[in-house]
């Protein structure tokens, strides 16, 4: 039988995200939102590019959940973006929509878990690691199966960033991106080659922390060139993730998951390397940090904590 995807949220990272999988030929899809008709348009205009594509999958749009029944991985866009106040003029920072998209991602949850009990779901909806708690409180799932896309979408603009400096192929960057999805990120440049030459060998040192702050703030860049968040890239990263999940690939990619006691965290949802496959995290991978290193993911940690203790959840005992 054909695998199957509900994606939350039929805005440009949901439809983008659908787009991709059906591209890939990955799963049945179904595309539900809020909104009458907006997921029945775009699963309907998806649909009509297959023909042309060439891709042959069921895709729904639609306003029920009980469409989404029985899904093996579920992707969580839904949630108010970062966007422009028409007032103010300020964008909101990620932290600030805690409380708002709780309300939103909460109520979701109890209608996914309540059809699909045995998904795996993926989180993308801001603040990231606090979605997830939200998304791990609500359901009662384990952890394998409550996993954050973020260190996938950061490591992947840490990359681009370094090919554009060095004109080199983005293919042949290696590099990965730790901690929570906020201006506190860790890139970890002992940990990043150029097929196999460390960066540092590369480029000058302040040529890289200006890139280890530009990914810190990459989220940020597009909000303020386009006055909305981004969603190429987002929905890639997610869709890496799918894959590797349904293809039991067992890539490691960071993602934001639920820390017992993995490099000194306990409760908390952060990015690390992971395995993911078919029963979707198989594994924490917990590298050797040095202190410096290991001191950035506290900072980062504590930001987390701070957006989570707003959830308001009381601490596991
Ligand atoms: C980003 O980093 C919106 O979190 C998303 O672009």
């Amino acid at each position: 039988m054909r695998k199957k995807v509900t994606v939350v949220g039929a805005g440009a990272v949901g439809s983008t995200s659908a787009h991709w999988l059906a591209s890939k030929e990955l799963a049945d899809i179904v595309l539900v939102d809020v909104v009458q008709g907006l997921p029945q348009g775009v699963a309907l205009d998806l649909a009509s590019a297959a023909p042309v594509e060439d891709f042959d999958l069921k895709i729904v749009g639609t306003n029920n959940y009980e469409d989404t029944a029985d899904s093996d991985v579920i992707l969580i866009t839904a949630g108010v973006p970062r966007r422009k106040d028409p007032v103010t003029g300020k964008f909101p920072s990620r932290d600030e929509l805690v409380k708002i998209n709780q309300d939103v991602v909460g109520p979701i949850t109890e209608q996914l878990v309540k059809h699909s009990p045995n998904s795996i779901i993926i989180v993308v909806t801001n603040p990231l690691d606090a979605m997830c708690h939200v998304v791990k409180h609500i359901s009662g799932f384990p952890r394998e199966r409550v996993i954050g896309q973020a260190g996938a979408l950061d490591t992947a603009r840490y990359k681009t960033f370094i090919a554009m400096e060095l004109g080199v192929s983005v293919e042949d960057v290696h590099a990965i991106v730790l901690g929570g999805h906020g201006d506190e990120m860790v890139p970890l440049p002992r940990h990043t080659s150029v097929s196999g030459i460390p960066i540092r060998e590369l480029m000058p040192e302040d040529k890289l922390q200006a890139i280890i702050e530009r990914t810190r703030k990459g989220g940020g860049e597009i909000v303020g060139l386009m006055g909305r968040s981004a969603y190429y890239a987002p929905a890639s990263a997610s869709v890496a993730m799918i894959e590797s999940i349904l293809k039991d690939k067992k890539r490691v990619i960071a993602s934001a998951v639920y820390l017992q006691g993995e490099y000194g965290y306990n409760d908390l949802f952060i990015g690390v390397p992971c395995v993911l496959g078919s029963t979707g995290l198989e594994k924490v991978i917990v590298m050797d940090l040095n202190d410096e290193e290991k001191a950035m993911l506290d900072v980062s940690a504590r930001a987390v904590r701070s957006v989570v203790d707003v959830l308001g959840y009381a601490k596991p005992a």
